[in-house]
Formats: C-alpha cells, structure tokens, sequence
C-alpha cells in the first residue's frame, strides 16, 4: 500500500474548490444501449421472453474470429464433467492431476458452477444446467448439522461430490453445507447463485416449466425466508459471517459484504420474476418488493463512494445524535485508509466492500461491483462510474490478469489482525488482492451491458495471452497479477469456464439477457448527482 497521508493527499491536489466542484458525470456518450434496453423494460424483468436483449450496434464485432484457445478450453470443460446415474449433473472445481493435495477441488461448488452453466446455455446445452438446478434443490431438502447445531432449511450446499460404488454399481452425493468446508461457514451465496441461476435457465431456454414446478417455487422460497426473515436488523443489508461466500476464508469481509449484498439484490429481483402468483408466492412477492426497495436506497446511499462522496465523508463531524445526524454511522474519518485518497480517481466511482456502525471498509471487490451493474443495483450514473473507475485505475484492478478480487491487499499488522496470519491470503496473493480469471466473464457482462466492450476486449486479450500457456490457474498472485499463484490449482473450471462465457458473451451479446436484469422504475432514487448521506 501506499503511504501516503491523506490530509497531503488531499491538499496535493492543486485546486481543492476546482475539484468539489466536479461536473457531472458524462454518460452521454456511452448511452446508447442503456438508454433503449432500459426503456424497454417492464417494473419486473418477465422471464417468459428468452434472449430478451437485443445485440447492440455499438457492441458487436461480427468478424470475430474463434479463437484457437476456444477449443481447447471446451475440452477442459468437457472433461471436468462429473454425472449422476450417469447424467451430468455439474463440473468439478479443478481437474488438477498434478496437485497431490485435492482437498475439495474434487467437487461440484455452487458458485463454480455458475460459469459453466452460462457456457453451457450460451451453446444451447440446457440439459446439465437443468439436472444441476434440480439435484442441488433436491440436496437442500436434507437435514443439514454442524455439531449438535441444525441449520436453516433454505440452506443451500456449498459444494457436493457423486461417490461411485463401482461393486455396489450405486451413486451417492454427500454435500457440505459448511460443516466440512475450512472455517465451518455455510455459503450464503449458494442460494442466491442457485435462483440466478434458475432464471438464467428460464430466460435462455424459454421453459418455464422448470421454475414452475413445486420443488423448484418451494427451493426458492425456503431461501427467500432464511433471508428475509425479521430479527433484530436495523439495515435492509443481509449480515454476514467472513467467509461465506467466494471469499471464503477469514478476509474482514464480515458484517454487510457487497458481495453478499448484489447477490441478494440480483436473487430477489430474480426470484420476483418467477414466484407463482398465488397466495405463498404472493406473499413473498410483497416482501421482496419492500425488501428491495430499503436495500437500494441503503446501497446507493451508503456504501456508494465516489470523490464528491469522499470529501463529503472526509469532513464529517462525529459524535452526532438523533435523526439530524449526518454521519449516522458515526464513523470516524480518522479511520480512513491513506491509499483510498489516491485511489479515488475524479472520474469513477464504486460501492464500497462494507458499511457497518463505525466501519467503512473501502476496499474494492470486482464481483459485488459487477454483480451490482448486471443486476441494476446500480443507478445507470453509477453503473458507468464503476466502468469510468475501472478505466482509471486498469493498473491496479486490471493489471497483467484480469481480474483482481479486491484491492488493495491487506498486510503486516492488518494482514495478521484481519486474516488471523492467514499464510494462504498473504500480500497480494489468493483473495487477499490475488486476480481471479473466473472474474473475467463478470467484468465481461458489466462493459457489455453499460456499453463498452472494448474494455471487455482489451481484458481479453491479456487473459489470452497466457490462461491456456499457463494450464488455467485458479488464481495469479502479485501486485499486477504477473505470477501464477502459489497454491494455485491448474484447469481450475471456472478459469475456464469463465473465460468461455466472457468470449461467448462479446460474440452475441444478446446472450446478456439471461444474467442482467433491466433497471427497475420503482426502486429509481431520487438523488441524481451527489449520493449524500443526509
Ligand atoms: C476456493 C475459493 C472458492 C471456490 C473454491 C472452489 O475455496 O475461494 O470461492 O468456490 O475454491 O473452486
């Protein structure tokens, strides 16, 4: 990290007043996709119309050649199949022969086999994604412990393994919730992937009858009730333990995660689209609706931070009490990191990785951001800040691999305070501001759907110039991503996975339907400019 003081950072810049009085972002000339396929949306995205989006002029190369990696990366993703009574049913996490140690690699994770999915549905292969949809709903109905404690019923598994008895001549699954996974955490992204992934289903292939079906409308609302259960919450944000989702070893990303909270945002909306309309869907629906609307206003406020935003918190007075307060969480600006002040560009803006009572944890995380824009949790303003931060800051967030998984990484004493001395998460290393190439296909999704596939493009080709040389790692360490990283799994699926979905995606970007959902005219806030706190 930098060391740089902040109140120095601040007053290097020449003209402090200059600045304050930022003009407003120009998105007019990236708006042209945005602005139709936003006008043409419904208040809720309406599964029944597969595709759904139109390829947009400004995005489609037509002479896009295949290219030679292609091929190869659907082998690797052929051979990591793993079947069921001898029907696929998903893709394990690394298909890594030369890793002595398999840990839990040799399993079909949840949030891993995302990507695959999308690969698979991209190239009108609906059938593994159905199987999968329908084996991991069939899971969550077991009786789920860790020790002597049962957990929710909606929990949704982490991972699973098929056992093949080849005496027996019998399959099995044994899922893990948490109870096997280091640090004992249950995935709270898992639910929300799996109802992403439902619609994902529904939207490509037109089938509704799949989300229709009893198992599939009582899945979604066994997860819908572990998170919107009432308790003692004062936020609309879903509170965390560290660890439970891809970050998923102690990080300091407890509390309210913006991974967590995107996914939970895009599930709700997602889930809305596909509730039946009587009366325990209807229920539900009323719920999300008011759910939605709490958490966008918090998000858009609160965890939205941008260099007017930064100055206005940087000022903030403490200590205030009663509705009148501006600084409501009273957080303490002398708690703000040096580097944020030179990472703030003048141009971009991003959703912060926490907001809490006293904390605001600045780090950037690729996938919550992203997750944010395809989901329409973000304002089309602020969709196209993250894009303009992800240009002015491509060294640091793109560097040699897209993309890293947060930034900037953490170290010496905060490293062995937040991580507990996590020799796995080191500087620059892992999820502790490694670069992840599954993350590719999600920065891929968010450049199309706000209008700059170049960006897309240009992430690309660095990913093209070494994921198949280097055998698909899992994830590169440094502080550019240069070095493949240390524990780092070779013909990692979701490396390839993801690098498959980002090419389909910049070939037909129609195929962005299946996991973007259009802005949403009711949860539209007020605030244009200045995502103020008061
Ligand atoms: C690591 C990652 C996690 C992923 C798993 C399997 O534990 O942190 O996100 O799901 O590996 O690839």
């Amino acid at each position: 990290m930098e060391g740089v003081n902040s109140s120095s950072s601040i007053s290097d810049l020449d003209d402090l007043a200059r600045l304050l009085d930022r003009p407003r972002l120009n998105i007019e000339r990236k708006r042209s996709f945005d602005e139709r396929s936003f006008s043409e949306m419904g208040i809720f995205d309406n599964v029944n119309s597969p595709g759904g989006w139109e390829t947009p002029v400004s995005s489609a190369r037509n002479s896009f050649e295949p290219h030679p990696m292609v091929a190869e990366a659907w082998d690797a993703l052929r051979r990591s199949l793993v079947y069921f009574r001898g029907q696929p049913v998903g893709t394990i996490a690394a298909y890594d022969h030369a890793s002595e140690e398999v840990l839990n690699y040799d399993q079909v994770f949840v949030r891993d086999f995302v990507p695959s999915a999308l690969a698979f549905l991209m190239n009108g292969e609906p059938d593994i994604v159905k199987n999968f949809l329908l084996k991991t709903i069939q899971i969550q109905g077991r009786e789920k412990r860790i020790d002597r404690f049962k957990l929710g019923e909606g929990a949704m598994p982490a991972s699973f393994k098929v056992i093949h008895d080849p005496i027996k001549k019998t399959d099995t699954i044994i899922a893990d919730f948490g109870e096997s996974a280091i640090g004992r955490v249950a995935p709270v992204d898992s639910g929300f992937w799996w109802i992403i992934l439902l619609r994902a289903y529904t939207k490509s292939t037109g089938d509704t009858s799949l989300a229709e079906t009893p198992e599939c409308q009582k899945g979604m609302r066994l997860i819908l009730s572990l998170c919107l259960s009432e308790g003692f919450d004062t936020f609309p944000t879903l509170l965390c333990a560290d660890g439970c989702s891809m970050v998923d070893r102690r990080m300091g990303v407890y509390g309210y995660p913006i991974e967590i909270q995107a996914l939970f945002f895009m599930a709700l909306r997602s889930a809305m689209s596909m509730l039946k309309h009587d009366a325990e869907g209807k229920e539900f629906m009323e719920r999300i609706v008011k759910r939605l609307h709490a958490l966008s206003f918090h998000m858009r406020s609160y965890f939205w931070l941008d260099f007017q935003q930064l100055n206005d918190i940087y000022r903030y007075k403490t200590e205030e009490y009663s509705h009148t307060a501006v600084n409501k969480f009273n957080v303490i600006p002398d708690s703000f990191p040096e580097w944020v002040f030179d990472f703030m560009p003048l141009r971009g803006g991003y959703f912060i990785g926490n907001v809490s009572p006293a904390r605001m944890d600045f780090r950037w995380f690729a996938l919550g951001n992203c997750v944010a824009i395809l989901a329409s949790l973000a304002t089309p303003e602020q969709s196209a800040a993250i894009m303009d931060l992800i240009e002015e800051r491509w060294e640091e967030l793109v560097g040699e691999m897209p993309v890293k998984i947060c930034h900037p990484a953490i170290e010496s004493h905060e490293w062995r305070i937040v991580t507990g001395c996590d020799p796995k998460n080191t500087l620059w290393s892992y999820h502790n501001g490694g670069s992840w190439p599954v993350l590719l296909w999600l920065l891929t999704a968010a450049c199309i759907k706000t209008g700059r596939p170049q960006i897309a493009r240009r992430a690309i080709d660095l990913a093209e110039a070494r994921l198949l040389k280097d055998g698909w790692p899992e994830y590169y360490d440094g502080k550019s991503g240069r070095f493949i990283g240390k524990q780092a799994r070779k013909f990692q699926t979701w490396s390839i996975a993801g690098y498959l979905v980002a090419k389909m995606l910049l070939e037909d970007p129609s195929h962005l339907g299946m996991i973007s959902l259009e802005e949403d005219k009711q949860t539209k806030p007020v605030i244009k400019r200045s995502y103020s706190w008061t």
